[in-house]
């Protein structure tokens, strides 16, 4: 079962995961935020290294929140520049150290393919904390985590994906794991932003969901709205990128026709793409999403270490 499939492997895309997996750790994230109020022993013998060379607020603290709220001790770093890296030491040979001086090891590095090359050299398990424009598995799991808390189900819900489709890694591990979920997606972009199309029909070919694709927001049937920013750090022209930045928003126009119990979920940061007025209505959940990082990471990283 679902244990011994998670236990001591790496996690570096969705498609490592099962849907039994993901409803295994959704199980037991629900026992982890009984945790949250208690100090657990559950890791106190092991050391958590996290190593981000690419900026994060939320993945990079709700990873060590969550190992620290299981008893583990922290290490890593927060930038390539408080590393030897600013050196000139390889990625390959920078693992291949932490490797001998933590149990687990969680990994940000903005290119592509990164966390897998981390994993090939590590014998500890590693989790992929965002590679590039690639994958970002263990925030699908707790946007999985949201939608199922928020409406009770994922399957067959009408699910929206919005923005910058062509860079988001968060939106192309989402739209896999709403695959394997059976869930009905749109995605929404601006001109030029799509998802690519080798992505979509790869979730198309083997979940036979629908997807359908569009460059205008229509949120009459929409159920779960998933917006992400505009990634311009993955741009080559930063002018194009703020050229389409000011041309997306979602205003409290676009909700007039919204579904009542209509949730919107954001990865965050978000930048101008969500009018700040939008965040006092009832249809933000972005926030609270946020919030469910530390238990889904403490489940993520108890069940790989076989706790
Ligand atoms: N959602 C997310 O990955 O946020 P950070 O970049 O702040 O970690």
């Amino acid at each position: 079962m679902s244990w011994v499939v998670v236990k001591g492997q790496d996690l570096i895309s969705i498609k490592d995961l099962s849907k039994e997996d993901i409803e295994y750790i959704f199980k037991r994230t629900l026992e982890m935020e009984k945790l949250l109020v208690k100090r657990s022993k559950l890791l106190d013998d092991k050391i958590i290294a996290t190593l981000f060379f690419e900026s994060s607020t939320r993945t990079r603290m709700s990873f060590q929140s969550a190992a620290l709220h299981l008893g583990a001790r922290v290490i890593g770093t927060d930038s390539a520049e408080a590393s030897s890296m600013l050196k000139g030491e390889t990625l390959s040979d920078t693992i291949k150290m932490v490797n001998k001086y933590a149990d687990l090891i969680v990994i940000r590095h903005p290119s592509d393919g990164s966390a897998r090359l981390a994993a090939e050299v590590a014998e500890k398990p590693v989790i992929n904390a965002g590679d590039g424009a690639n994958q970002h598995p263990s925030q699908t799991i707790l946007d999985l985590y949201t939608i199922l808390k928020k409406k009770g189900r994922i399957s067959k819900l009408n699910v929206y994906l919005v923005g910058d489709l062509k860079h988001a890694r968060a939106m192309r591990s989402l739209l896999y794991g709403l695959g394997m979920f059976n869930s009905n997606v749109v995605l929404v972009a601006p001109k030029g932003l799509e998802m690519e199309k080798q992505v979509v029909e790869e979730v198309k070919d083997k979940f036979s969901i629908n997807i359908e694709q569009t460059n205008n927001l229509n949120l009459k049937e929409c159920d779960v709205l998933y917006v992400c920013r505009i990634q311009k750090e993955r741009f080559v022209d930063p002018y194009e990128a703020a050229k389409v930045q000011k041309e997306f928003r979602i205003t409290e126009d676009d909700l007039k026709n919204a579904k009542d119990d209509l949730i919107i979920l954001h990865p965050l940061p978000k930048i101008d793409e969500i009018d700040p007025s939008v965040d006092k209505s009832k249809f933000a959940a972005y926030f609270e999403q946020a919030g469910y990082g530390v238990p889904v990471r403490m489940a993520i990283i108890a069940s790989i270490l076989g706790r």
